[in-house]
């Protein structure tokens, strides 16, 4: 593993009585591509949630270099360079999808790509110039992946960017995420549940079931793992 460029060490996370994430470690490489995987309600979006700044860690640390984020609020880490997409994403629903992410630019403080090679990047260049409502549920995470690059990320925070998408449109967005990492080196931490695009495209792997690390390693090694298998699967019977 390279040397994490984002790291979280023993990070829990407890709501009233509820327990959804414990003892959580992790990191991710400057250019690293990660998957987050685990079945629903394990607590991965949380987990992003902390990361981004947009829910505080009951216990634990996570670092972004040499910065300490969890007393950070949500804009800093923004411009440490964390950027996000979000499992329902949000864009401005009037603005058209050009000005979505000009706006995104305008509050960029790093360097980063003009927002229609971003466009273009996601396939969308051709609908520029629509509202952003128009566009349906999967292509506003497209939308989303070019707000987030427009503010010049060097890590990437995306929660299930794939979901909703048919077989062929699987494989065109994994290959603009490797272009993503490919061309500008930014790193990828990746909630995914399409295990095919997993398993060919992540670097790494990092399981999560009932808020913990049950499993990490490579794609194969963890398809393989018992515990892994047993979490999605229900325990075997005789
Ligand atoms: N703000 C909150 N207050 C109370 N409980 C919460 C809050 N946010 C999340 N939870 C609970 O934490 C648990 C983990 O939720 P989370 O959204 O992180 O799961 P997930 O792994 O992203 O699941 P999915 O794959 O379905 O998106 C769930 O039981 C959820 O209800
Ligand atoms: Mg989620």
């Amino acid at each position: 593993m390279r040397p994490a460029l984002l790291e979280g060490t023993g990070v829990s996370k407890r709501f009233g009585g509820l327990r959804v994430l414990s003892k959580v470690s992790f990191g991710v490489g400057e250019g690293e591509i990660v998957a987050l995987i685990g079945p629903n309600g394990a607590g991965k979006t949380t987990l992003f949630n902390l990361i981004s700044g947009l829910v505080r860690p009951s216990e634990g640390a996570i670092r972004m270099g040499e910065h300490q984020l969890t007393a950070l609020p949500a804009h800093r880490i923004c411009r440490l360079g964390i950027g996000r997409t979000f499992q329902t994403p949000r864009p401005f629903l009037d603005l058209t999808v050009a000005q979505n992410v000009q706006t995104a630019a305008l509050f960029s403080e790093r360097p980063s790509a003009p927002p229609e090679a971003l466009l273009d990047l996601v396939e969308l260049g051709d609908q520029a110039g629509i509202p952003a409502r128009h566009l349906p549920a999967a292509r506003r995470k497209l939308l989303e992946l070019a707000m987030a690059l427009a503010l010049g990320p060097r890590v990437l925070l995306l929660d299930e960017i794939l979901a909703g998408l048919t077989a062929s449109e699987v494989s065109r967005v994994t290959g603009i995420l490797r272009r993503i990492r490919d061309t500008w080196g930014i790193a990828l931490f990746w909630i995914e549940h399409v295990m095919r695009a997993v398993m060919e495209t992540a670097e790494r792997v990092i399981v999560l079931h009932h808020g913990e690390v049950i499993s990490e390693g490579d794609p194969r090694s963890v398809a393989r793992d018992a515990r892994v298998l047993q979490a999605y699967l229900g325990p075997s019977t005789p």
